[in-house]
């Protein structure tokens, strides 16, 4: 079964090696730090955490960072460099495309993730439904691309996303102020492609 197999195995390891990677982590950081209000009160999940790259730059501002991902060799090396966050954390093996957590945050931020789910529709519901009243969610993806983002299609569900389309699936759900804005470019050899950050509320 696709589901219960490491799709991220064989690159976990240098996951954190690519600049790209770790620019555009940021660059989703920065931005979601300039349009969300945080505080260190606040317990958030990390939906995809992976390796922890968006975690990273998240943690001075919150109290705890929930990484939830379905790749134990992700998480392994989010769990090895952990201690160097700035707020708690804990790990959490899930797939959200199967299995939910019965527990609410104040807000889950998310990178690069969501492509890998089929149904968005029934994610966003379950993340609604992990959120306190006034949570947030911040997620950020590839707009729409010609699906060569990807050498390898393994585990990829969506060629990118057009936003008017996520704005309506995100409403569907009960999200509320639903936005979006441009956090970064990632270039590559044959092309460049956007990403968004999606923001809204429950
Ligand atoms: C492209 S990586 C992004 C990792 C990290 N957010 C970053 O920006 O470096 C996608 C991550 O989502 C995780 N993932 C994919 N499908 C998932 C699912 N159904 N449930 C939980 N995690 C999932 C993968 O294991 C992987 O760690």
């Amino acid at each position: 079964m696709e589901n219960n197999k490491d799709l991220f195995a064989h690159k976990s390891k240098s996951w954190d090696m690519s600049s790209r990677r770790v620019q555009n982590a940021k660059a989703i950081a920065d931005l979601i730090v300039k349009n969300i209000e945080f505080n260190k009160e606040m317990e958030i999940m990390d939906f995809g955490a992976g390796t922890g790259l968006l975690s990273y730059f998240i943690a001075p501002f919150v109290k705890k960072i929930v990484a939830v991902d379905n790749s134990p060799s992700m998480l392994l090396e989010f769990q090895n460099k952990c201690n160097e966050f700035l707020c708690e954390t804990e790990v959490v093996e899930k797939d959200l495309s199967s299995d939910t957590l019965d527990r609410k945050f104040d807000g889950i931020i998310s990178s690069m993730t969501i492509h890998h789910l089929k149904d968005i529709l029934a994610l966003f519901h379950k993340l609604y439904d992990m959120l306190e009243d006034g949570g947030f969610i911040a997620i950020a993806d590839l707009d729409t691309e010609d699906g060569s983002f990807h050498s390898d299609d393994t585990g990829v569900h969506h060629h990118g996303f057009d936003r008017e389309a996520l704005k309506v699936i995100a409403e569907d759900a009960g999200f509320r102020n639903v936005k979006f804005e441009t956090a970064s470019t990632i270039s590559k050899p044959h092309r460049e492609f956007t990403v968004f950050l999606m923001t809204a509320n429950k």
